[in-house]
């Protein structure tokens, strides 16, 4: 067998993965009406069950905050539902899913949210790039500036999504804390400029992130909870002054928490930022590494094997290979994706990726 050591299992918090082929969060717009997952979801999902662990697409933690056209929710009973569906479908493939779960924050639209404006740290807008709406690219827009007595709500909301997650029949949960969504805004101090608890040093800037984790742990247990981020990705116009320093400093934080892993993305969409932040990553934390971000299947493998990470998570590759670890098993050839069905709606592009013959 090729890569020997991406087919080595993994204990990661309380689950055991059959390999360390992982399937990266993928934001695919084909949730139905009202944000609910689908039969079509289900079987993109089921298709994908051989990744040592399925971490699903960004989904909305609390209704009104919608940053992608489409996406899935899990605040509602029918959104429950649907989501039981794809879990059903994937273990009866005999895989493990985790749901991502979020709140957009600044990246949400009016049209997406009844005209609804969007909330964030600070009313400081995205600038280097476009939202997808009903009528078509959109600009952002700026934020309204959340109140410190607004946070409580939101982590109740949070709290309320992973109690609906757990009823939803997933493995585990990843906190979206990465990409300019509100976690991620917080986080870092290009959009964070509050004072206050929520605000300044790393301390602050993280307490939003900590109360939403512990909520998350009182549901799940800490060995089913995980975090991703994005210290270096410059996407909605994100920045910090110290991204090394920021991912040293969550890593050793969140060892009090012991969750089960941290899944980092190493670089930059722009490439605009650059930095190595999984050496001290790996330093700082206890727990699963997950790296992901341009991973070619032997660099992948010796990371492994040297023991810079535990697993990596394929997004682009995992997309368009259903049996992605079946092939990189076998050294197979890779289907190429197709970028301009990332976030179209139907099976095209979605479901008819074809599996090894
Ligand atoms: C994300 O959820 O982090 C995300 C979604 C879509 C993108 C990029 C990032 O194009």
């Amino acid at each position: 067998m090729a890569h020997e050591a991406l087919f080595s299992p993994l204990k990661l918090g309380a689950l055991t993965l059959p390999n360390r082929v992982l399937m990266a969060p993928l934001t695919r717009c084909r949730a139905e009406d009202g944000h609910v997952p689908g039969p079509l979801m289900a079987d993109y999902y089921a298709q994908r069950a051989s990744a040592g662990l399925i971490i699903a697409e960004a989904t909305m933690a609390i209704e009104g905050n919608s940053a992608f056209w489409r996406e899935p929710g899990i605040y509602s009973q029918a959104q429950v539902e649907g989501w039981k569906r794809v879990t059903d479908a994937v273990h009866a493939k005999g895989g493990r899913i985790a749901l991502q779960i979020w709140h957009g924050g600044r990246a949400c639209h009016p049209l997406l949210n009844d005209g609804a404006t969007p909330v964030a740290p600070s009313p400081i807008a995205i600038t280097n790039g476009q939202v997808m709406t009903p009528q078509g690219m959109q600009p952002y827009v700026t934020p309204r500036e959340l109140r410190d007595d607004e946070l409580p709500g939101i982590v109740a909301g949070f709290a309320a999504a992973a109690r609906n997650a757990k009823a939803a029949g997933f493995d585990m949960i990843e906190l979206h804390g990465a990409n300019g969504y509100l976690i991620d805004e917080f986080l870092r101090d290009g959009s964070n400029r509050r004072s206050g608890p929520y605000g300044g040093p790393i301390e602050h800037r993280a307490r939003l992130l900590f109360e939403i984790l512990r909520a998350s742990v009182d549901v799940w247990g800490a060995d089913r909870v995980g975090l991703r981020i994005s210290p270096l990705n410059s996407y909605n116009s994100m920045r910090d002054s110290d991204p090394v320093g920021l991912t040293a400093w969550l890593a050793a934080a969140l060892n009090d928490l012991g969750l089960a892993y941290l899944h980092v993305m190493r670089a930059d969409f722009f490439q605009e930022q650059k930095a190595d932040v999984m050496t001290p990553a790996r330093a700082q934390f206890s727990n699963g590494l997950i790296g992901n971000m341009g991973y070619g299947t032997a660099e992948a493998d010796a990371a492994i094997r040297d023991g810079k990470l535990d697993a990596v998570a394929f997004g682009a590759s995992f997309l368009a290979n259903p049996d992605l670890p079946a092939r990189i098993a076998a050294n197979a050839p890779l289907n190429a994706p197709k970028p301009e069905t990332f976030y179209t709606q139907g099976p095209e592009g979605y479901t008819d990726y074809p599996a090894m013959p």
